[in-house]
């Protein structure tokens, strides 16, 4: 019989409590406890980076995670990023920017530039291309991805503005 335990999550503002196994990965309980399922799972083994989520404020890939060892910190997810009525800066920046295809990464992108752009509000397109290196796309290649955090970048130092920004990709402009 499994070793069930109850868990208890703080994630995207809220608490949830869930029967599950302790050695249950945070990816897994995010998405099969909790149908949170905008955080994907790629490679499962840290590389990829189509899992990441925030943990306290901090880009961390949740295939990595058990997810009784963070019952005591704030989970964030890509459900987490937008607001009721508007796409976050960073996910418009993305549509607009053309900064995906599949959209299989683009949460674990959102979620570590979200962390990366409250560092650098102002970043370099080499300080850009840095903090992207740990994420993976297959399908879109790096171009918009790029052009897309600078856009987004600019659009969070115009805030809030910038929520209600529909004037298409600035990236370099
Ligand atoms: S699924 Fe976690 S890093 Fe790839
Ligand atoms: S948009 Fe398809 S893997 Fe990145």
């Amino acid at each position: 019989m499994d070793d069930q335990r109850k868990l208890s999550l703080q994630v995207n503002g809220k608490r949830y409590e869930r029967m599950a196994e302790p050695r249950m990965l945070l990816a897994d309980f995010l998405r099969h406890k909790l149908g949170l399922k905008g955080t994907h799972i790629g490679c499962a083994h840290g590389v990829c980076g189509a899992c990441t989520v925030q943990i306290d404020g901090r880009a961390a890939r949740s295939c990595l995670h058990f997810a009784i060892d963070v019952q005591d910190c704030e989970i964030t997810t890509v459900e987490g990023l937008a607001g009721d009525d508007a796409l976050h800066p960073i996910q418009q920046a993305f549509h607009e920017c053309h900064a995906l295809q599949c959209g299989f990464c683009t949460p674990g992108f959102l979620m570590t530039i979200e962390e990366f752009l409250r560092d650098n509000p102002e970043p370099s397109e080499a300080q850009i291309r840095t903090a992207l290196a740990n994420n993976i796309c297959r399908c879109t290649g790096y171009a918009n991805i790029v052009q897309a955090v600078a856009d987004a970048a600019r659009r969070l130092r115009e805030q809030p503005a910038a929520a209600a920004d529909a004037g298409g990709c600035h990236a370099g402009q």
